[in-house]
């Protein structure tokens, strides 16, 4: 799998999100973080905005929705056209009935795990999903420090993916930078969300490259890649 980098745009001026996103040429995904008030304690955005973006730009929207009740409201993101859906394990009821409506509506289904949850009491549900995310930080904020403590579970979820065989996406979020990227891709990891190490340096679409340059050298030296 290659390597992929997926800016968010929590980072980015909500007032100019067209030209935001088209400041980041190149990016694989656009990471769309949707916040309710209640599963965090921010608040973002919704359909509505999810709609005029995908009408703004041709990158596809990867929507991380951290927000109480995905069973109810994830689907709407893929009914609109949403790429990929992640929601959060610790706020599904049913994560695979979720998951297989999300599958069903179009979109990858891709489920999220706070620093706190870990991996192993999913690992039967690994075939319903397209991509695991691992958060590096609480959620809530950008601009937040990496959590170095999140790499063994990046790396004991990587060993999960190889030793089922299955072709799932292992995105992490949360302060990944220049710095902490090539921890996060040796360990296992392949989608790289970085919000304000992407939108806070003065050129955004450079500093993608820059990291995917950084991610795919680590890659390749990294003893989960070397074994595929
Ligand atoms: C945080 C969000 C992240 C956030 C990352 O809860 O899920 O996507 O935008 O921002 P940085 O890269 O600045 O930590
Ligand atoms: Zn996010």
């Amino acid at each position: 799998m290659a390597v992929q980098i997926n800016p968010s745009i929590l980072s980015a001026d909500f007032a100019r999100l067209a030209d935001e996103a088209q400041a980041v040429r190149g990016a694989d995904w656009l990471h769309v973080d949707v916040m309710d008030n209640h599963f965090v304690p921010n608040l973002t955005l919704g359909v509505p905005i999810v709609e005029s973006l995908l009408k703004a730009t041709d990158t596809p929207l990867d929507c991380h929705l951290m927000i109480e009740d995905p069973d109810r409201w994830a689907p709407q993101y893929a009914e609109v056209g949403a790429g990929s859906v992640t929601f959060h394990a610790e706020a599904a009821h049913a994560p695979v009935r979720l998951a297989r409506e999300i599958r069903r509506l179009g979109a990858r289904a891709s489920m999220a795990l706070k620093p706190a949850t870990p991996i192993e009491p999913f690992e039967d549900l690994l075939p319903e999903l397209d991509m695991l995310l691992i958060m590096t930080v609480e959620p809530g904020f950008g601009g937040q420090s990496f959590l170095d403590i999140m790499l063994p579970k990046i790396r004991r979820t990587r060993e999960l993916i190889s030793r089922h065989n299955l072709p799932i996406w292992l995105q992490v979020d949360g302060g990944v930078s220049a710095a902490t990227i090539e921890r996060c891709a040796e360990a296992g990891a392949d989608v790289f969300v970085a919000g304000s190490a992407v939108y806070g340096m003065d050129d955004p679409a450079e500093a993608v490259r820059a990291l995917r340059t950084q991610a795919e050298r680590a890659t390749l030296g990294a003893p989960w890649a070397c074994a595929h």
